[in-house]
């Protein structure tokens, strides 16, 4: 998949502009603060239907304008080229569309412009809270299976609707005996969902633990085994996991267990007036050779961990889709080790289209691949500077 040219308007510094980019490697080169990270925000927005940064649709329209506009040609893996556009205004509304036609919601845009994002942030998919795991999975397998995110939209809605009734019970809106019907009819339908959810989560994290493993040796030249292993938070789901290690769970089974582990506690969730057990709480172990980098990885080794993981997420959505995304690399290279950073490169440049923004042309020298375009941008203006690579 590739983004063959953009046009933007209104979103953050960038002047009004449009880019044909190279279908191999495109740099981004600047200053701080002149706008290299927003032009990739700018590309990167359609993928997720958001920003990777803010949350605040308006801060992403430029201080003196009403809003902003967006359009993307992506050319797909088969060769054929999707118009995406977005547009953001001031008063709040949001559009977007593919090929000329609007699209309402979110999940629809899942799946049509694929891309991998690496900051220095990134670390934190190893690091950091346990939602950054589970939405890392998540987003990943929401990729290739559709099923798979219309069970985890419904997940969240009836955990929203329970913790809503568990609210309304504490302020003495609702009558208990009736709530008490209600809450067990959402925990029988919950679990249907959860089960699903949990059975998903499973089997996506068997799927990258050998990509992150081969990856890691490639980033490495190390034999150390890295791997990403589910850790659910309901006691059925372990003892499942438990007992079947090799086999997938038999999801009606683990649907009725995790309707009476559920509804065991309810008492419980009165008194506490939220939900207390669920896959909202899951997590998943990152192991370098058997031990959690979570807690115990070096800088250099979560560091290292978090890219392969991440471009084991490629992988897999190679494998199921033979989708290769668009990968963005945000002032990573800095962190690195020259070995580890030369070796990024040539990996991820040779299936895919890559962005890179970086102030430190340092980073990206002696590196030519054979398709490269490279830009200097200033105060938000972009000039084509690939003749004056080194
Ligand atoms: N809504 C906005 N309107 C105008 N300028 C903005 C807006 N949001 C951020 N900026 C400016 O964009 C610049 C940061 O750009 P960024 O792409 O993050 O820099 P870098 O090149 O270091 O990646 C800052 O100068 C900031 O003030
Ligand atoms: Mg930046």
């Amino acid at each position: 998949m590739r983004i063959l040219s953009a046009t933007v308007n209104g979103f953050r510094n960038l002047k009004e502009t449009s880019l044909t980019f190279s279908p191999g490697v495109n740099l981004v080169l600047g200053r701080n603060g002149e706008g290299k990270t927003n032009l990739l925000e700018a590309l990167n927005y359609l993928a997720l239907g958001r920003s990777h940064r803010s949350s605040k649709s308006d801060d992403l329209i430029n201080f003196t304008a009403e809003a902003l506009h967006v359009s993307l040609e992506v050319e797909e893996e088969s060769g054929s080229v999707l118009s995406c556009e977005f547009g953001l205004e001031r008063s709040g509304s949001r559009r977007f569309r593919l090929d000329g036609e609007a699209v309402r919601r979110r999940a629809d845009l899942v799946g049509r412009l694929v891309t991998v994002f690496f900051n220095p942030d990134s670390i934190r998919l190893v690091r950091g809270a346990p939602q950054r795991r589970r939405h890392f999975t998540d987003h990943g397998l929401s990729e290739f299976d559709p099923l798979f995110l219309s069970h985890l939209t419904a997940l969240q809605r009836v955990t929203r609707q329970k913790t809503g009734l568990l609210r309304d019970l504490k302020k003495g809106m609702t009558n208990p005996a009736e709530a008490r019907r209600e809450l067990e009819s959402w925990n029988r339908e919950l679990s249907v969902h959860a089960a699903e959810v949990c059975s998903g989560r499973r089997e996506y994290a068997d799927l990258l633990t050998p990509f992150s493993y081969s990856n890691h040796k490639l980033l490495t030249d190390n034999e150390l085994r890295l791997s990403f292993s589910y850790c659910p938070n309901l006691e059925c789901v372990k003892s499942h996991l438990k007992n079947d290690p090799e086999k997938p769970f038999q999801k009606e089974r683990l649907a009725a267990d995790i309707f009476t582990e559920i509804d065991y506690i309810m008492d419980s969730e009165i008194r506490r007036c939220r939900p207390l057990i669920g896959p909202q709480l899951d997590d998943f172990e990152v192991l370098l050779n058997g031990v959690d980098l979570r807690v115990f990885g070096s800088q250099g080794e979560t560091r290292t961990a978090a890219i392969a993981m991440i471009l084991a997420r490629s992988d897999v959505l190679y494998q199921k889709r033979n989708i290769r995304p668009v990968l963005f690399f945000d002032d990573i290279f800095s962190e690195l080790d020259r070995h580890r950073t030369r070796r990024l490169q040539e990996m991820s440049s040779r299936h895919h289209q890559v962005f890179v923004a970086t102030a430190r042309a340092d980073d990206i020298a002696n590196w030519r691949p054979e398709e490269i375009k490279a830009w200097n941008v200033q105060e938000g203006v972009f000039t084509e500077a690939t003749d004056e690579l080194p």
